[in-house]
């Protein structure tokens, strides 16, 4: 079993929206899925169980419960445990990373989300884990090309020590919409760009469980906006 943690520090920047599309893409390919909802918010467990159609196992509790969820998904023959985190409480994330084959960093390509996304990839290098960065709500007017952040975003993405997923997701309200109805929006809009990006990032994820270990930080100075 893999278990994967969704995480960043700034509020709203996606976490769920990664954490149960991921959940509902795995659980398409016929893979044993649970999701674990550690956020006090419980917003991906509302969301999977709108579902009318089956869909992952749900656990919605406290961290210091994970590592018993964990155990007993593995002993279940499940194939992934896919945890989504709150923005705060550091220390309930901490105990989610240290859990995890995988994390994923999940930040909008703004100025404003830029440090959190360096903060959160710092501390997931500090509790010797690799991941990747995940871009999401990425702005677009090309339906048929993959979204891409501006080179500027890119430059300062380069410096934080995870490696950038190559695929990310762009911004549509299929994703509002879907996850209404506890569905993926691979499910909601079968040709879609916004499922074609979820089906490339679940791809990429799938084939890249193992993660990459911390790399050393360049040492490029930090742009002034993220130092501190
Ligand atoms: N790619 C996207 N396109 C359009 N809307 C999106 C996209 N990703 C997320 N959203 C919307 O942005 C809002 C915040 O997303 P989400 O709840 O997944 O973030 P979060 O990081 O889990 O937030 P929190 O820190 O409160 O847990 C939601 O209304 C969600 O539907
Ligand atoms: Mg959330």
């Amino acid at each position: 079993m893999k278990t994967i943690a969704v995480l960043s520090r700034k509020g709203g920047s996606g976490k769920t929206t990664l954490a149960v599309n991921l959940a509902l893409m795995a659980f398409l390919a016929d893979r044993q899925v649970m999701l674990a909802d550690i956020d006090p918010q419980r917003s991906a467990s509302d969301a999977l169980r709108a579902r009318t159609a089956p869909g992952p196992s749900i656990f919605d509790g406290g961290a210091g419960k994970l590592f018993h969820v964990q155990s007993n998904a593995m002993r279940g023959g499940y194939d992934y445990l896919i945890i989504d985190t709150p923005s705060a409480c550091e220390g309930d994330v901490a105990q989610a990373v240290n859990l995890t084959d995988l994390c994923l960093v999940v930040g909008r390509p703004s100025f404003l989300d830029l440090a959190p996304i360096v903060r959160t990839a710092e501390a997931v290098r500090r509790l010797g884990k690799g991941g990747f960065l995940v871009l999401n709500q990425i702005h677009t007017s090309k339906p048929d090309a993959s979204p891409a952040a501006s080179p500027d975003i890119l430059e300062v993405l380069r410096l934080c020590g995870l490696p950038l997923a190559p695929h990310g997701l762009r911004s549509h309200d299929a994703f509002q919409k879907a996850m209404a109805l506890g569905r993926c929006v691979a499910e909601w809009e079968k040709a879609g760009s916004a499922g074609r990006d979820l089906e490339q990032l679940w791809a990429f994820v799938e084939a890249n469980l193992d993660g990459q270990r911390p790399a050393p930080r360049q040492q490029a100075p930090m742009p002034a906006a993220l130092a501190g």
